[in-house]
């Protein structure tokens, strides 16, 4: 086990930040991961999945523990289903890719979704009408204290909009080191609700499609509107769609005439936070080397060297802006350090 000093995590998080880690571990086995956990030289422990959803503002004075387990396997199957598990260092696109392989459904809509597998059930990752939780059966975590591994099912995860027990209570005490979901493997469930997807789909004369064909369509709409953080330094949507109380949505009715909303409840509605800070100017803004995506203002860039914290100021602005204009606080989706 390969512990590097001083390491420069740029190429550790899609926003590409270039700050160092006073000590990193990569570690493939469970074995190496307790080892590193139980590493005393660097102090504190940060553990990484893969860097997609993190903002990173100062140098990481830890030892920073990348989780890079493998593997992927059938655990059951009967006539229509199939139980899969993919450990956590698995990348999420390339285990979608997989499941397509094999012709087993029910995370097409997921396609393109950049992060490791460990990082899924923590945030209850979510796209074109699919969260996680819709198919997720479990995971197994190991318990940073007593190095005892736990299976939490679907029920105690406390799953809701990009949230999860593990981002709650359970922060920092867990580090997930597999995923279990339930896919089929017959009849599959064709999701197109999404209105892009169809869209997409009736734009290629597709009547029946598959769920390659629902994963390609997501993946063009991802790739037309979506910075790929391989070339621009991205974290995908940098805030939540808030909720808000449906009266409140009225008032703004008012003034805003076209403020788009989807029902949550009788008394709320969410409303999509890329047309907020679009409305409210920021879409296509550039700040030196950094600022907010033209073709979808929920995305904050990084051009090329930007630090971490001006990022955070820019979003900060806009949180203001926001709250100003429309009397909305809107929540960062992406983890600040
Ligand atoms: N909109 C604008 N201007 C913009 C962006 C969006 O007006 O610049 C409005 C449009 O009215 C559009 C609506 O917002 O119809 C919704 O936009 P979009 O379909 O792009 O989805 P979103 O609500 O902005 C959410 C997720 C994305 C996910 C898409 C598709 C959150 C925080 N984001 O974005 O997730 O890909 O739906 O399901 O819920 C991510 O989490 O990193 C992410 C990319």
């Amino acid at each position: 086990m390969l512990i590097e000093k001083n390491f420069s995590l740029k190429t550790h998080n899609t926003f590409g930040i270039d700050v160092k880690a006073k000590g990193f571990v990569s570690v493939k086995t469970i074995a190496d991961l307790k080892n590193a956990l139980n590493n005393s030289t660097y102090g504190n422990k940060f553990i990484l999945g893969g860097g997609s959803n993190m903002l990173l503002t100062k140098n990481v004075d830890a030892l920073v523990i990348h989780i890079n387990l493998k593997g992927k396997e059938v655990v059951n199957q009967n006539e229509n289903e199939v139980c899969v598990k993919a450990f956590a260092g698995e990348n999420w696109h390339e285990f979608v890719v997989w499941c397509l392989e094999h012709d087993f459904g029910g995370i097409e809509n997921l396609s393109l979704i950049p992060g490791s597998v460990g990082a899924t059930p923590i945030q209850n990752i979510g796209a074109y009408g699919v969260e996680i939780k819709d198919i997720f059966v479990s995971c197994d975590a190991l318990n940073v204290i007593t190095g005892d591994i736990k299976t939490f099912l679907n029920s105690e995860c406390q799953f809701s909009y990009r949230e999860s027990i593990f981002k709650q209570n359970l922060k920092d005490s867990y580090i997930i080191l597999s995923v279990t979901l339930k896919l089929t493997s017959k009849n599959h469930d064709i999701k197109t609700n999404y209105g892009a997807i169809s869209t997409e789909l009736n734009r290629l004369n597709i009547e029946n499609p598959t769920i390659k064909d629902v994963s390609n369509a997501v993946i063009a709409i991802r790739e037309s509107k979506l910075p790929n953080p391989k070339e621009i330094g991205n974290s995908g949507s940098f805030f939540k769609n808030p909720i808000i109380k449906k009266s409140h949505y009225l008032k703004l009715l008012e003034n805003f005439t076209e403020m788009p909303h989807y029902p949550v409840s009788e008394f709320e509605v969410k409303v999509p936070a890329g047309w907020l800070i679009e409305h409210a100017g920021f879409k296509g803004k550039t700040f030196k080397n950094y600022g907010v995506h033209n073709k979808q203002a929920l995305v904050l860039v990084n051009y090329g060297n930007a630090s971490g914290n001006d990022i955070l100021n820019l979003a900060k602005l806009i949180q203001h802006t926001i709250d100003r204009l429309f009397g909305i606080k809107i929540e960062m989706e992406v983890n600040v350090f």
